[in-house]
């Protein structure tokens, strides 16, 4: 008999619910995005979005089930985004989940969003298991992390600023191209040219930590520069520069992790893993080095609850049980 987990997101501007079966298998995956509604503030407002994710949840919990064909009966575990992320939101999927968990007596299991990240390789790869180097790159978060087990996580190198998505979004929205970014910003780059533009790459001596600050303001001080010049800035290749050197930095201190640890298997997650010239650049750079590289498919990238599904499985067999007491934990980190 398989083990059946509901899984339940809404950490940020996406109300998501997914039955996993054994940690593995997707039997259904929902996912109501808001995007569409705070491109036209430029970003994602948190009233806006904990008001959307209360009129999207029980209908993407339903229809999950609805779509797996199973009933509340024979679902094993209700697992659900803890943190980190907006704390309104946030509250939305853990309200629902402590309330099915009340009504049915099934065990709650809160989950990191950054663990459940991570699963989104156990969805893809049904032969990997720990260990193994995973790098956690998304709008909110940059982090280099040695999976030892499905529960033991070790941070290796983090950022010191701004997130590695955060920094691709605000740059987007200067050159026009609304939110989000990340994704438009990777297809205009496409055609463009990556040696046209250069710009400065922190790399810490000692360190596995990341700043992306500098290559953001940088860039910024550019584009101010071009059009205070009334000059044209190529889209493309600025788009196409831009991208590859952030992946330069992000590449150099994770393939550094892997080896200073000597561990030749590395999992890429969050939505930031969907860029192109992110995984061209490390698949080639991993080849060389005899290094492993994994990432799941783009819509397994960005936010979902099947990767909540699947972390919560890992911790259901380990023990972890939450009660009512549980909260939404903005800041929570392993
Ligand atoms: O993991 P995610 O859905 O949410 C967070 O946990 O933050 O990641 C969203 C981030 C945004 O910054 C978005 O612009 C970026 O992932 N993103 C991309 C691509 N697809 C999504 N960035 C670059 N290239 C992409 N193809
Ligand atoms: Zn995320």
């Amino acid at each position: 008999m398989s083990i059946l987990t509901l899984g339940i997101e809404s950490s940020c501007d996406e109300t998501a619910a997914s039955v996993v079966a054994d940690g593995r298998v997707i039997l259904s995956d929902v996912i109501a995005s808001q995007a569409d509604f705070h491109s036209q503030y430029g970003g994602v407002v948190p009233e806006i979005a904990s008001r959307m994710h209360v009129e999207s949840i029980i209908p993407c919990i339903s229809r999950a089930l609805n779509d797996a064909g199973v009933s509340l009966r024979d679902i094993t575990a209700i697992c659900v985004t803890k943190g980190p992320g907006l704390v309104g939101a946030l509250l939305v999927g853990v309200s629902a989940a402590k309330g099915l968990s009340e009504v049915t007596g099934l065990p709650l299991i809160g989950v990191g969003h950054i663990e459940s990240h991570i699963a989104a390789n156990y969805l893809s790869f049904p032969e990997l298991k720990p260990p193994f180097v995973g790098l956690i790159v998304s709008g909110g978060h940059t982090e280099i992390v040695f999976v030892d087990d499905y529960n033991r996580f070790k941070i290796l190198g983090k950022t010191r600023d701004d997130a590695a998505g955060e920094a691709i979004d605000k740059l987007a929205r200067v050159i026009g191209l609304g939110y989000p970014g990340g994704p438009k910003m990777d297809l205009i780059g496409q055609s463009g040219d990556a040696s046209k533009y250069t710009f400065p790459k922190t790399i810490f001596k000692d360190s596995l930590d990341f700043s992306f600050s500098g290559i953001k303001t940088h860039a910024l001080n550019m584009i101010n520069q071009l059009r205070m010049n009334g000059q044209d800035i190529d889209l493309a290749d600025f788009a196409a520069s831009y991208q590859s050197s952030i992946s330069d930095v992000l590449i150099e201190n994770s393939i550094n992790a892997c080896l200073s640890i000597t561990c030749y298997n590395l999992c890429m997650a969050g939505g930031v893993s969907a860029n192109t010239f992110l995984r061209r650049k490390i698949s080639k750079r991993a080849q060389e080095e005899n290094i492993n590289i994994y990432f799941p498919p783009v819509r397994l990238c960005t936010d979902n609850a099947s990767m909540v599904a699947s972390a919560g499985y890992y911790s259901y067999l380990n023990g972890v049980r939450d009660d009512l007491s549980m909260n939404a934990y903005p800041s929570y980190s392993f």
